[in-house]
């Protein structure tokens, strides 16, 4: 069986990915390929595209999606 990936919502933040994933852009082109630990921006805020800066704090974004 393949590693298991995780990727969790934080409440009032970012995507974590943990696990080896592989991640491009539209083309292909490879985001940080030897990292297991990941954060992915949620809030739309960000200026380091695809990655969370911490700006969602800054702003106040708020979500807390749960399991229904
Ligand atoms: S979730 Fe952190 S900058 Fe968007």
């Amino acid at each position: 069986m393949a590693d298991t990936i995780k990727i969790t919502t934080l409440d009032n933040g970012l995507f974590l990915v943990m696990g080896a994933v592989t991640l491009t852009d539209a083309e292909g082109q490879l985001f940080h390929p030897e990292r297991e630990l990941i954060a992915l921006c949620r809030c739309g805020t960000f200026t380091n595209r695809p990655f969370c800066d911490g700006t969602h704090a800054k702003i106040g974004f708020q979500s807390s999606e749960r399991v229904v």
